[in-house]
């Protein structure tokens, strides 16, 4: 039998224990837990994201702010904003979706954010800290959400052979630094790698990040491997992941679905980091 690993209902779970948290904060006459959402032009795919993971704070009592800037908005102006949401006390959590439109210098955005306010987990200070296994930083929302994921089946990436496909900087990078956390032995296959194939075929734990539908078949995977399946993308109306789940889902031992399946945990990930950020702001 081959296992669905849920996201959609852990992700319910536990977003029902944050509201709780947040409501016990509230309650005892704390102000609400605060992100702010930066987003800069019209990609139609950034503002559904933005939407779902805004909604998302709504519900479980997080308070959202909202920076909506033109698509012609220079680097020094973004950088103003995000200097005055890094002195403002009342700001927990800083956001800003990417990607950003090619003119803005995507990295001295990333390096502006103060790293205690930076819920994405891409800031060096906080990248520095999964490489050298110290506690305290953010981890990156999708990497965070699977690791939540394989904790909650019982899935140990210890002595696993782990195979990571895409090695992308939102999720490929830091989750072979988180997997290598785990103690697993990493292997991170991109664009350049010769033969992708040589290095599925070994693995117990397979992930794959690139946003290619259907790249991974049954025939590239061993049998009773686990699945994980970040890849969203639109195959005529149907949102599909990297994996061709139907040659797939018979020859492994647990999967994730697309979608109900990572994408929920990412944005739960965003919720508890905000989280994080608000307790150790107040704190
Ligand atoms: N774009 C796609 N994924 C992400 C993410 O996790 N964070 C941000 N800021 N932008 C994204």
């Amino acid at each position: 039998m081959t296992l669905l690993l849920d996201g959609k209902t852990l992700s319910e779970n536990i977003r029902e224990e944050i509201s709780k948290r947040v409501k016990a904060i509230t309650s005892k006459g704390y102000r609400e837990p605060t992100l702010a959402v930066v987003l800069v032009g019209n990609d139609p795919a950034s503002h559904i994201y933005v939407r779902n993971k805004r909604k998302a704070c709504q519900k479980v009592g997080i308070r959202s702010l909202f920076y909506h800037l033109p698509e012609n908005t220079t680097t020094p102006e973004l950088l103003d904003l995000i200097a005055y949401l890094n002195s403002e006390e009342k700001v927990d959590g800083i956001l800003v979706q990417l990607p950003l439109p090619e003119h803005i210098s995507q990295q001295e955005v990333i390096l502006s954010v103060s790293p205690r306010k930076d819920v994405d987990g891409f800031h060096p200070e906080n990248m520095g800290k999964l490489v050298a296994r110290i506690e305290g930083g953010f981890i990156p929302c999708t990497p965070l959400g699977i690791d939540l994921l394989l904790k909650h089946y019982r899935i140990d990436p210890k002595g696993k052979d782990v195979v990571i496909v895409g090695a992308g900087f939102i999720v490929g990078r830091p989750l072979a630094l988180l997997m290598l956390w785990r103690d697993a032995t990493v292997s991170v296959c991109h664009i350049h790698t010769k033969d992708i194939t040589v290095y599925t075929k070994k693995a117990d734990i397979l992930i794959s990040a690139t946003g290619v539908p259907h790249l991974i078949k049954g025939d590239m995977i061993k049998e009773g491997a686990v699945v994980i399946d970040v890849g969203i993308s639109k195959l005529g109306d149907k949102v599909v992941g990297d994996v061709d789940f139907d040659s797939v889902k018979h020859k492994v031992s647990a999967i994730t679905p697309v979608p109900g399946g990572v994408g929920p945990m990412t944005i739960t990930a965003l919720l508890l980091n905000t989280l994080q950020a608000y307790e150790q702001n107040m704190g």
